[in-house]
């Protein structure tokens, strides 16, 4: 049985991971899928540079490898014969979203999206305020792997933190 656990995935972090990692113990192979959110367009890596770090913090993964989405996640879905959509739910927000998508994606394809329960001590991690955090100078060693905190605060000394 083969899952896609899609996502933005700008950057990958540490809860990710564990949705991941709990998603390759029911699933012989799991697809983590870099996908485009119209609904956040200003990221701050590319697609590709966004497979590479997930690539990166995944390799000691069995079974889990990594592809970029160029299009609808459904017709990806379709691609590669997945059997189902695996997303983490960290709390009612992500719910909301979540569920709608999981109904699209059903509707124009069928496909079913499970839910794994984000982990309590990870759910405060999200991608948006690990790059916040990252601009104004935080330590951000736990939520995210070596490399792609190297990466993050590349990025974050080329952008612009002043407010005023
Ligand atoms: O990590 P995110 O931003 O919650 O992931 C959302 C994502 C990227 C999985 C979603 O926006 C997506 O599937 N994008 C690919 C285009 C697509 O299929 N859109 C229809 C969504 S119902």
């Amino acid at each position: 049985m083969l899952a896609v656990c899609p996502g933005s995935f700008d950057p990958l972090t540490r809860g990710h991971m564990d949705v991941i990692e709990r998603t390759s113990k029911f699933f012989d192979d799991v697809i983590v899928a870099v996908a485009y959110n119209t609904r956040k367009p200003s990221g701050w890596f590319t697609g590709a540079e966004r497979v590479e770090l997930a690539r990166d913090a995944l390799q000691g993964m069995p079974h889990v490898r990594v592809e970029l989405v160029d299009g609808l996640l459904v017709d990806f879905c379709a691609r590669v014969g997945a059997d189902a959509i695996v997303k983490g739910v960290r709390s009612s927000a992500d719910w909301d979203s979540e569920q709608t998508m999981g109904l699209l994606n059903r509707h124009i394809s069928g496909v079913e999206t499970l839910f794994l329960m984000g982990d309590p001590s990870l759910s405060h991690i999200a991608s948006s305020y690990v790059k916040e955090l990252a601009l104004f100078g935080a330590d951000i060693s736990d939520f995210v792997t070596p490399g792609v905190e190297r990466a993050v605060r590349a990025q974050a000394a080329k952008r612009n933190a002043r407010f005023m």
